[in-house]
C-alpha cells in the first residue's frame, strides 16, 4: 500500500463518519492487530478492539494485507507497550485495594470489560466526548447485550465543560482509593484542561489514589524538535484533525507533577518499556523514543 493512496482512501472512508474520534479508532486497530498474534508473541491482548473498527478499513487492510501488516508492525510498538503497561498498573492497584477507576478520554478502552477483577470490586467511570461515547455505547450493547452495572458513562467535552460536576452527579466518591487513567489524551487537550484535570485528581481522591498517563515532550508539540519522527507525529495529528496541544518541557517532568502535589512520581522511557516487554520475536521491534509513560500517587 502506498502511503498517500491509503491516506486518500482513509479520508474518503471517514468523510461520512461524524462524531467518533479517528484517533480512538486508530488505537483500537493497533490493539486488534496485536491481539491477533499468538499468545507468546503479543505484547497486549484486547479481544474486543476489533468491534470498534470501521468494516471498510478492515476490508481495505485485508485487500492490502502485507503492506498493512508492515505499516502497523512498524508503528505500533509504543502503543501496544502502553496498553500492556497500563493494564499491568491497573492489575497491581486492584491487588492493593483499588475501589474506583476513572478513565478520561476513554475512547474504545475495553479494560472495564476485559479485566475480570474490576467487575467484582471497582466502579468504573468512562469520560469521553459525547460523539465517541455514544458510538461506543452502541457497540458495547451489541457485544454484551447490555452495559454492565459497574460501568458509568460520563459524556463530556473537556474543552467546553467542567467535568467535575458531571462526575459527582454520576456517583463519583472523592474519599475512595481511585486510579485515574489518561491514555493517549493529554497531548490532545489544552494546557488549561490538563491543569484542571490534574488539580481535580490531586484534590478529590482518597489516600493511595494514583494517576497514569503518557505524554510527548513539549518540543514535539510546538514543532521545535527537528527529528523526522517528531515532525511526523505532529503532522499526522494535524492531518487527522486532532492537533497536539500539550507537552512537558524536557527536564521539567518531576517539577510539573510536584506543583499539583503528587508523590512517588515516575517517568517511564521507551528504553524502560522496551526492556520490560520486547523479547524474542519482538526484540528488534521499533518503539517511539518520544512517547513517555508516567505515574504518580496522592498521599
Ligand atoms: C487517542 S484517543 C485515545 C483513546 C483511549 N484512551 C485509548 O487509549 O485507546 C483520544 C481520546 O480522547 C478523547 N478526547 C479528545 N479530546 C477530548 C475532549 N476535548 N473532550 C473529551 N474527550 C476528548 C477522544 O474522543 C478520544 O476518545
Amino acid at each position: 500500500m502506498v502511503e498517500s493512496e491509503y491516506k486518500q482512501d482513509e479520508t474518503k472512508i471517514y468523510a461520512d463518519r461524524k462524531g467518533p474520534a479517528k484517533m480512538a479508532e486508530g488505537i483500537a486497530m493497533l490493539r486488534a492487530y496485536e491481539s491477533s498474534k499468538p499468545e507468546d508473541e503479543r505484547i497486549c491482548y484486547d479481544p474486543y478492539a476489533i468491534h470498534f473498527i470501521n468494516p471498510k478499513i478492515l476490508e481495505y487492510a485485508a485487500k492490502h494485507r502485507n503492506e498493512a501488516n508492515t505499516t502497523v508492525e512498524n508503528n505500533s510498538g509504543s502503543i501496544v507497550a502502553r496498553v500492556r503497561y497500563f493494564d499491568d498498573f491497573v492489575k497491581k492497584l486492584i491487588e492493593n485495594g483499588l475501589e474506583q477507576l476513572v478513565i478520561f478520554g476513554a475512547g474504545y478502552d475495553t479494560r472495564a470489560y476485559r479485566i475480570e477483577e474490576l467487575k467484582e470490586k471497582v466502579k468504573v467511570f468512562e469520560l469521553d466526548h459525547p460523539g465517541t461515547q455514544s458510538f461506543k455505547m452502541e457497540k458495547i450493547k451489541e457485544i454484551f447485550g447490555s452495559i454492565q452495572e459497574h460501568i458509568v458513562f460520563v459524556p463530556v467535552d473537556f474543552e467546553k465543560e467542567t467535568f467535575s460536576e458531571k462526575l459527582f452527579s454520576k456517583g463519583y466518591n472523592r474519599s475512595l482509593k481511585t486510579l485515574f487513567i489518561m491514555e493517549g489524551l493529554l497531548m490532545y487537550i489544552t494546557p488549561n484542561s490538563v491543569a484542571e484535570t490534574l488539580s481535580f485528581i490531586a484534590e478529590n481522591s482518597g489516600k493511595g489514589s494514583a494517576v497514569i498517563f503518557d505524554y510527548f515532550p513539549e518540543s514535539v508539540v510546538d514543532g521545535t524538535n527537528k527529528l523526522k519522527i517528531a515532525q511526523d507525529i505532529r503532522n499526522f495529528a494535524i492531518q487527522q484533525g486532532e492537533p497536539l496541544q500539550f507537552g512537558i518541557k524536557d527536564g521539567e517532568f518531576e517539577e510539573f507533577l510536584n506543583t499539583f502535589g503528587f508523590s512517588n512520581i515516575q517517568n517511564v522511557t521507551s528504553e524502560d518499556y522496551k526492556k520490560a516487554y520486547f523479547h524474542g520475536k519482538n526484540e528488534n521491534r521499533n518503539v517511539c523514543e518520544l512517547l513517555y509513560f508516567a505515574h504518580a500517587t496522592i498521599e
